[in-house]
């Protein structure tokens, strides 16, 4: 298993450009550079343990701005004891599950449906990528997180999602209508995010695919 990030997503952008904008934004820094790779960068606050509920939600939902904590899901049965192994080896690991049939997102290619347990036992081998809600029999293993935990907040839970590959996957830019903690559980995850109040707005609504989808 070299990727594994669970998102928990809570409820809370094409058309053709013209020759002289196609000029003015081949000469900006990074035009044809990996995306996000010319900055001008910001640091984004890094705590340990998670903010109050309070905190949390003033501060950083509300304020719409990053927040990384380090090692909130150490505790967790999914992050000390999932393995492949652990995965197969469950009784109820048959659950039907969707993967994508590539790893690079191309929206408009569907995917499958797979058992959970045949997902695991061929990931590595063939070009498959799950993206689907934690699994049924997995959600016990995956408490949610502190800031979370009060009813109000809870109802308001859009849904609990499970990113599982070998690595190598990407995704395509794109706008999230849910305010998302991001867990990453095993490998290396790279988010680039870009500032939408600090950006043209005419401009984002060109580039950001799908503005139709919600997450
Ligand atoms: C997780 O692993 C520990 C030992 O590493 C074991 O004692 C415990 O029973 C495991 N829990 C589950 C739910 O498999
Ligand atoms: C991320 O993980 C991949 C393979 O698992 C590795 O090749 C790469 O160097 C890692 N990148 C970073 C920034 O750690």
């Amino acid at each position: 298993m070299k990727t594994l990030v669970l998102g928990f997503l809570l409820m809370a952008v094409c058309s053709a450009l013209s020759p002289e904008e196609i000029q003015r934004l081949e000469k900006m820094p990074g035009h044809m550079k990996p995306f996000g790779s010319a900055g001008p960068y910001f640091d984004i606050p890094v705590v340990n343990e998670y903010p109050s509920t309070r905190d949390f939600f003033n501060k950083y939902v509300i304020g719409s701005t990053p927040l990384v904590i380090k090692g909130a899901v150490k505790e967790t049965i999914a992050y000390r004891n999932w393995t492949d192994e652990y995965f197969i080896q469950h009784p109820k690991s048959k659950e039907l599950v969707f993967a994508e049939a590539r790893k690079k997102e191309v929206r408009t290619e569907g995917g499958f449906t797979i058992s959970f347990r045949k997902y695991v036992k061929h990931y590595t081998k063939k070009a498959m990528y799950m993206v689907n809600g934690v699994p049924k029999f997995l959600k016990p293993d995956v408490p949610l997180p502190n800031p979370l935990k009060c009813k109000e907040v809870m109802a308001k839970l859009a849904d609990t999602v499970m990113w599982y590959s070998d690595g190598g996957t990407r995704s395509v830019l794109h706008n999230d209508d849910v305010d998302n903690i991001n867990c990453l559980y095993r490998g290396n995850k790279t988010l680039v995010f870009v500032n939408r109040f600090d950006t043209d707005n005419e401009w984002v609504n060109k580039v950001i695919e799908h503005p139709e989808s919600s997450y």
